[in-house]
């Protein structure tokens, strides 16, 4: 590192990357304009922590939004990381390590027989409905209000005026016709989804949800929202995907889907779409489901899907690891257990200073609401306290703990945190939430 480099702001970083980067950062909610003040500019991260550029260390509940559920740096990981550096960074040929991460995929998840690996969670969401349409040969895909499944142009949606209308696109350059077919329903609204799938079911070719949605913070799929939602899937021949980028091998190590299998007899999704922790911090992702569907699949179908860099061999070697690590006995108890510290602590210490809030986790996976209960859909994460959760994030973040800097976002604790973390954590959020 240059002294230059080493002498650098936060601040000073932030006004050069607006120079050259638009908004200064490479993915939008990194801009913190949601809470306002300075992105802090990460110099480095090792277990639980990240530095600053200016050595400010933080505990980290993002972990790059979910990938990183072993802390940053985890011996075992970057020892595969490195051999895999040297015999190579990319082929463009199959490699021995593909076909072990997908036995490893589908070992893990039983509702898919085929997994095809792609570079990120966009590219895997926009794959599972290409094939989807392709499959059942329909146009129309319905999504909730408040999922973000990627940033492919169909997907960019937000409801029209009424059930029967289709939405209109929440990005410019996104032209109206291409989401005439997207149709956005409201979470958790039984009744909503029967009268869609009454109205137009036979035309559906998916339907798209995260079950636990990590980007309205953390609401759960209610269950019986979720068992009317794969009856009407298979009533009316349309596919049923599960986006799991955020909550496979993260909320349990068989994802979400493992915990509705518990408690609805048989169910299980049509394709599955994963990310994050499947690269363990490298670009990967992927999508998968039973043989019959994925063999549409090009080379061996007719639809079409490729990637220079996908299964790429570095970013295998990763996942394949953090893959491993996590299915060791007892982890995902150990983890399950930490996070329920930290929720029950932020809830606790709230109740202590009379601010409303409610908390949820699952796994490794929480999030928290100033508000008296947890919203079930996203009007009612909307309708939750804005102003108190940026002073929040702020008040925490000066005391050294990095949440998700939007209220929009889960958090995520890692194998890395330990009980001096929380504790520490709980403390902070004490003192924040008593100066108001
Ligand atoms: C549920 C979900 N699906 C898809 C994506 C898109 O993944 P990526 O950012 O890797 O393109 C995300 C990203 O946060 C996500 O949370």
């Amino acid at each position: 590192m240059s002294t230059e480099h080493r002498a650098a702001t936060n601040q000073a970083l932030f006004e050069r990357a607006q120079a050259v980067i638009p908004g200064g950062v490479n993915s939008p909610v990194r801009a913190f304009r949601a809470v306002g003040g300075t992105p802090r500019f990460i110099a480095r991260a090792q277990g639980a922590y990240m530095w600053d550029a200016e050595g400010q260390r933080y505990i980290d509940y993002i972990g790059s939004w979910g990938p990183m559920i072993l802390g940053h740096g985890h011996p075992e990981v970057l020892g595969a990381v490195r051999k895999a550096v040297e015999e190579g960074f990319s082929y463009g040929a199959p490699t021995e390590r593909e076909i072990e991460l997908a036995e490893e995929i589908l070992k893990l998840v039983p509702s898919a027989e085929q997994v095809r690996l792609v570079s990120s969670g966009t590219e895997a969401a926009m794959s599972a409905i290409r094939l989807a349409r392709g499959a059942t040969g329909r146009a129309k895909l319905v999504k909730f209000e408040g999922c973000y499944h990627g940033h492919a142009d169909a997907l960019l949606v937000k409801a029209g005026s009424g059930l029967a209308t289709f939405g209109h696109p929440t990005s410019a350059g996104v032209p109206p016709e291409v989401v005439q077919h997207t149709l956005v329903l409201e979470y958790n609204n039984v009744a909503q989804l029967e009268e869609a799938f009454a109205e137009q079911g036979d035309e559906i070719a998916c339907v798209m949800i995260e079950p636990i949605a990590g980007n309205m913070n953390f609401v759960r799929a209610s269950i019986p929202f979720m068992t009317r939602l794969r009856e009407l899937c298979t009533h009316h021949g349309a596919l049923l995907v599960l986006d799991e980028v955020m909550t496979g091998f993260r909320v349990a190590l068989g994802g979400a889907q493992s915990l509705y299998a518990r408690q609805i007899p048989g169910f299980k999704p049509d394709l599955s779409v994963f990310g994050k922790v499947i690269g363990g911090g490298m670009p990967l992702a992927a999508f998968a489901g039973p043989r019959a569907i994925m063999s549409q699949l090009a080379p061996l179908g007719p639809v079409y899907q490729a990637g220079t860099l996908s299964g790429n061999p570095v970013a295998t070697a990763c996942g394949l690891a953090t893959l491993k690590l996590i299915q060791r006995p007892g982890f995902f108890e150990a983890l399950s257990q930490r996070t329920r510290e930290l929720s029950e602590g932020l809830t606790g210490a709230a109740r202590q200073a009379g601010v409303p809030m409610a908390g949820d986790c699952e796994g490794g996976m929480f999030g928290f609401f100033f508000g008296p209960e947890l919203p079930q859909n996203y009007p009612a994460v909307l309708a939750t306290d804005k102003d108190r959760f940026n002073r929040f994030f702020h008040q925490m973040l000066d005391a050294g703990v990095y949440l998700a800097p939007a209220l929009y976002e889960a958090g995520f604790v890692s194998a890395a945190h330990t009980a001096e973390d929380i504790a520490a954590t709980v403390g902070a959020a004490r003192r924040a939430l008593a100066a108001g």
